[in-house]
């Protein structure tokens, strides 16, 4: 199939990205043609779409509570924040030595030796990095709805091709048809676990006999960007998978449970062999700041941070679901910062009517039903979804 795409194209392409992106509002209406070529253009469409979401939500009046990007709303830790100014002093230095201190502690916290480890700004970065890897080279299977399963693949000319398996009747992966769709020319399996927009999580038996069967075939790539929410990480996470040597890729961010979704990390854990090939498409954890990297590593060893973010966002969760309840509504079983619910309307009639009343969700449309994904924020957020609902649905 095509061959790998070149560094030069890739930096060309990366520019136009870029470029685009900072004319932010002017992307709503229409992306850069050259920009959505190749395969950074394949991933870009889906990045396209989250822009004409800011754009709108920046026109939005009186935005009063932002609940469509499961964002963390309680920010990052003070030891975050201290370590953050701090770093400014030094700012003007690389980030090499910091980047690679980061990349030491996350390699133990993964039990993991270094080079198993690619860091990134944001698991974007890596998400993009490995979709330019394998996607030319094949199918990239996955699940419908996932992360990735959005974007129209007939409108760009990446090459690749997305092979897509609807969910079972319990809204859940079916790794059993997965698994009899691989073939030669699956080029690698995304996996996204916890699942977004589903926010349900796999029974991670299940998920690991998947990864121990699939790997040897193509690579299993686990996004995890919302594994530090499930009940026990240690069981649920898929890193003893690349322990035990398997073709499977972990990403990780720390966008969500860290608040660093404007910080920009996120990591890699893989086979070293992956991590160096995976390294020819993304600047290898050099776009990462100083301070960035610097308040990475005071968030990662600040425990009781982490515990207080548990904490709130179950407390707003628990709200929501008392009142989808007593608003007689459904949800699915969230292991995430989001919460997915059928409507009973149509999605783009609601999301405008709640943007109306200042708050942002987002809206799907699979299985014959129109969704609402809400993110959790605080408990004042989740009572002016609760007060917008109400007034939009009555
Ligand atoms: C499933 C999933 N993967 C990856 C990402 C990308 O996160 P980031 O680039 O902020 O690390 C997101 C962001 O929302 C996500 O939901």
């Amino acid at each position: 199939m095509a061959s790998v795409f070149s560094r030069r194209d890739w930096i060309k392409s990366g520019l136009l990205a870029s470029a685009g992106t900072m004319a932010l509002p002017h992307l709503a209406q229409a992306a850069p043609a050259a920009a959505l070529t190749g395969p950074y253009g394949a991933v870009y469409l889906e990045r396209h779409r989250e822009l004409a979401h800011e754009a709108a939500l920046a026109a939005a009046p009186q935005l009063k509570a932002r609940l469509s990007a499961n964002e963390n709303p309680w920010g990052p830790s003070a030891k975050a924040k201290e370590a953050l100014i701090k770093s400014v002093d030094t700012s003007f230095l690389y980030a090499g030595p910091v980047v690679m201190e980061l990349r030491k502690l996350i390699a133990a916290e993964a039990g993991v030796p270094e080079d198993y480890i690619l860091l990134g700004a944001g698991s974007s970065e890596l998400l993009m990095a490995s979709l330019m890897l394998y996607g030319p080279k094949g199918k990239v299977l996955m699940a419908d709805p996932c992360y990735i399963s959005n974007r129209d693949d007939q409108s760009d000319n990446s090459g690749m091709q997305f092979d897509k398996v609807a969910l079972t009747k319990d809204y859940q992966y079916d790794l059993s048809a997965m698994a009899t769709r691989v073939d030669g020319k699956t080029s690698m399996v995304y996996v996204c676990n916890p699942n977004n927009p589903t926010g349900v999580i796999l029974p991670s038996a299940q998920l690991r006999s998947f990864c121990e069967s699939i790997s040897p075939k193509a690579p299993v790539l686990v996004d995890e960007a919302y594994i530090d929410y499930a009940k026990d990480i240690k069981t649920d996470s898929m890193v003893d998978c690349v322990r035990k040597g398997q073709n499977v890729i972990v990403l990780r961010t720390m966008s969500k449970l860290h608040a660093f979704a404007g910080l920009r990390v996120g990591y890699a854990i893989a086979q070293p062999a992956v991590i160096k090939e995976l390294r020819r498409y993304c600047s290898g954890g050099f776009s990462i700041s100083t301070p960035s990297a610097s308040a990475a590593l005071a968030s990662l060893r600040d425990s009781e941070f982490q515990q207080f973010t548990l904490k709130k966002t179950a407390e707003s969760k628990a709200y929501l679901y008392d009142f989808l309840k007593s608003a007689g509504y459904t949800w699915l079983p969230s292991s995430t910062n989001f919460v997915l619910f059928p409507l009973r309307m149509k999605g783009q009639t609601f999301l405008k009517s709640m943007m109306e009343q200042g708050v942002s969700v987002r809206r799907w449309e699979f299985d014959q039903q129109h969704w609402c994904r809400v993110s959790i924020g605080t408990l004042d957020e989740m009572k002016m979804f609760a007060q917008a609902f109400e007034k939009v649905v009555s």
